[in-house]
């Protein structure tokens, strides 16, 4: 016989069963990426009021050894800084902060490094500090004191920059993506790669309070042994809105959306011009995955992109981007944030809402979506008429250049690819063209000078390719040439030669 179900489970009693210390690793591998941890930081220096907050990146010659993030917020005292370490330490927020799990601080810093150091002062109180080494927090939460007098050494090191009467040092060590030794300007090559998305990415997440006079992140590296400050730059607003002119004059609007949990959830439609090459446009990632909603909470863009359910994304919905300021909702009944805070989580009802969500002139959503695929098919259209197609671009083009060439350009299809292969040639040649083959050779001797040092690959060179690829594409595309097209060739030949030859110079110097 079946025994009768229990709606509810009884229970016998209760222990008390905290996390091992190992939780702490578990903590860390949620999958941050770099630039998602740093963003974790400044939210929190951002809800401690400050106006500037600085990233800092430290090496000693070659060996990067440190990250830092410093703000002039409000800072911490002791009881503060033990809150502030504790993982989920701090409770009830302010219906404004940024801060809603307690635990950013120590899986963003714990994901990218082994050691994380906070060393705060108040306007009433002196330099304290704590650390976390990832090995004894696993052995039991055991978080470090930090020497009072290195504390304040440590918040002296920042006087002024930004640090005045108050603020936070946050510091990694042991910074698991850091390079590890800088052979052959491998540090460089880091930096310049590291920082540049870095600044985009907070550019982007957090233009709204970049575009304030009065708050200013500052990306620099400095060398701990000289003290030479390397670079040193203000990272600038990315407002993923902002192009010039509408690609369609009926947008900007305002979509309203019920949600009988919630309420009204309100869209801001915008369709972006085509094919604009602004940084806003294209700067972060592919295009296409940054079609879709852009949800903000406080003023913090914590979804940069995407559709939820409500599309699949594809090319031609690469012009619509909806903004979200995502309404109050403290149980998560609709919108579920991250931990990491670069993505929302929607339920099944706000997918249900837009299809009866309207604007004033009674426009449905729906239709919004399917005018804005409508300009970027007309666009496409009108670049089918007025541009010349192309010969595919194949091996030894980069892929990302590959992919504009053919979202620009008609491609002939029927065309075999168009090949660039380094050869050796004639020193007085800085190309060969393999009509029959479909194949570029470009002459092997003047190769490294070009590459400036980096190493060769399939796809090296793009620009050189790519304007190559653009140059010839009449040589590719007829059957004989004419005296014109053979007289332009001799020309480039001769202009191209002198180039390289005067690349090669400069390596000698
Ligand atoms: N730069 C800072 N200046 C002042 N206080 C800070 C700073 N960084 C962290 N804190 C304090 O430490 C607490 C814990 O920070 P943490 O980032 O771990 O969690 P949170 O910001 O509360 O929530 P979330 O997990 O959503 O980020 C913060 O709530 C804040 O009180
Ligand atoms: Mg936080």
């Amino acid at each position: 016989m079946v025994s009768e179900w229990q709606f509810e489970v009884p229970t016998a009693g209760s222990k008390h069963l905290p996390p091992d210390g190992r939780y702490m690793e578990a903590l860390s591998s949620q999958g941050y990426g770099f630039e998602v941890a740093i963003a974790d930081l400044v939210d929190n220096s951002i809800d401690a009021g400050a106006g500037n907050v600085v990233v800092h990146f430290l090496r000693d010659g070659d060996q990067l050894v440190s990250l830092v993030v410093v703000d002039d917020g409000k800072g911490m005292d002791e009881n503060e800084l033990d809150v502030a370490m504790t993982v989920g330490g701090r409770r009830g927020y302010d219906k404004k902060s940024l801060g809603m799990f307690g635990t950013g601080l120590k899986s963003a810093s714990l994901s990218h490094a082994n050691s994380v150091t906070v060393v705060s002062r108040t306007k009433r109180t002196r330099p304290a500090g704590r650390r976390w080494l990832m090995e004894r927090a696993k052995h039991g939460f055991e978080c470090d004191i930090i020497d009072p007098n290195y504390a304040q050494d440590f918040v002296d090191f920042y006087q002024g920059r930004p640090i005045a009467f108050q603020g936070t040092i946050v510091r990694w060590d042991d910074v698991k993506d850091f390079p590890n030794g800088g052979a052959g300007g491998q540090t460089d090559r880091y930096l310049q790669r590291t920082v540049n998305k870095l600044g985009l990415h907070l550019g982007l997440h957090l233009h709204r309070f970049l575009a304030r006079d009065d708050f200013h992140i500052t990306i620099s590296v400095q060398d701990v042994r000289t003290g030479v400050e390397y670079a040193n730059y203000g990272v600038e607003s990315l407002d993923p809105f902002a192009y010039p002119v509408s690609g369609n004059s009926a947008y900007p609007s305002t979509f309203t959306a019920e949600i009988p949990a919630l309420g009204q959830v309100h869209l801001d439609a915008h369709v972006w011009p085509p094919r604009s090459s602004l940084d806003e446009y294209k700067a972060f990632g592919a295009v296409v995955e940054r079609s879709g909603f852009y949800f903000y909470r406080n003023d913090r863009l914590v979804q940069a992109g995407g559709w939820n359910n409500f599309r699949q994304p594809e090319q031609h919905l690469a012009l619509a981007r909806v903004a979200v300021d995502l309404p109050d909702d403290p149980e998560a009944k609709i919108f579920r944030l991250t931990v990491k805070k670069d993505g929302v989580q929607v339920s099944p009802e706000f997918v249900g809402s837009l299809e009866g969500a309207e604007n004033e002139h009674g426009r449905t959503f729906a239709q919004y979506v399917v005018e804005a695929e409508h300009v970027y098919r007309e666009a496409r259209r009108h670049v089918g008429v007025a541009r010349k197609a192309a010969v595919p671009p194949g091996r030894g083009i980069d892929p990302q250049v590959r992919q504009v060439i053919e979202e620009e350009l008609p491609v002939l299809v029927h065309e075999e690819p168009l090949q660039f292969r380094w050869q050796k040639l004639a020193n007085d040649k800085f190309f060969e063209i393999d009509q029959d083959g479909h194949v570029l050779l470009l002459n092997q001797h003047y190769r490294a000078a070009l590459l400036g040092g980096r190493d060769g690959s399939l796809n090296d060179a793009p620009m050189v390719k790519s304007l190559i690829f653009l140059l010839m594409q009449d040589a590719f595309q007829r059957e004989r040439m004419g005296s014109r097209l053979k007289d332009n060739i001799e020309l480039w030949q001769s202009v191209l030669v002198a180039a390289a030859r005067a690349e090669l110079d400069r390596v000698a110097d």
